[in-house]
């Protein structure tokens, strides 16, 4: 029974809804046997050109089947709650990142990550057992696995690099 705004006490990402950057509902489940790297997003971070770039070649090296399994796919959700650094409208975010870093992974509408207010999806994540994290997001460009059931199953600081998730992601996608 899903609303718009997916099951009330979701068992997995697939039961969450999200909206893409132009309003649309877009079912999780879509990406049902896909290992998930989860982002919170900013343009105007100094660091978002360094983890575009290094999303873009994760993406790039994983996306398709690899050894007969299904890839990787990066869910990009743009957020304003640190230091209002995604200020723009989902048009001017998408259109940033698509004109300036060509990436091709989906970028949705932007979000709350934190507080009350904070997207099913990033309950959902944050709900996992992170005790060194705390329960908030810390900053922009946190990161989280999603593996092939739908789990949130390794969690990242923003300080984190993407490439440095090579070798989880790897793992996850039965590849090591
Ligand atoms: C990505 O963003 C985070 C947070 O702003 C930053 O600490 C990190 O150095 C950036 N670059 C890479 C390659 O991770």
């Amino acid at each position: 029974m899903a609303s718009v705004e997916g099951a009330k006490d979701p068992e997995s990402v697939y039961a969450i809804i999200v909206k893409d950057a132009k309003g649309n509902s877009v079912d999780l489940s879509n990406y049902r046997g896909k290992v998930l790297l989860i982002v919170n997003v900013a343009s105007k971070c100094g660091m978002t050109n360094s983890n575009y770039t290094e999303l873009n070649e994760l993406h790039n090296k994983y996306k398709d089947k690899v050894f007969c399994v299904a890839g990787l796919e990066i869910l990009a959700f743009p957020c304003n709650q640190f230091g209002e650094e995604e200020p723009g409208t989902n048009n001017e975010i998408t259109e940033f990142v698509c004109t300036r870093f060509h990436s091709e992974f989906p970028i949705f509408e932007k979000i709350e990550v934190n507080g009350e207010n904070a997207s099913p999806l990033y309950k959902f994540l944050k709900k996992g057992k992170w005790e060194i994290f705390g329960d908030d997001i810390q900053w922009n460009f946190a990161k989280f696995l999603v593996d092939k059931n739908g789990q949130a199953v390794e969690r990242y600081y923003p300080t984190t690099s993407p490439l440095s998730l090579e070798r989880d992601i790897r793992k996850l996608l039965g590849m090591s």
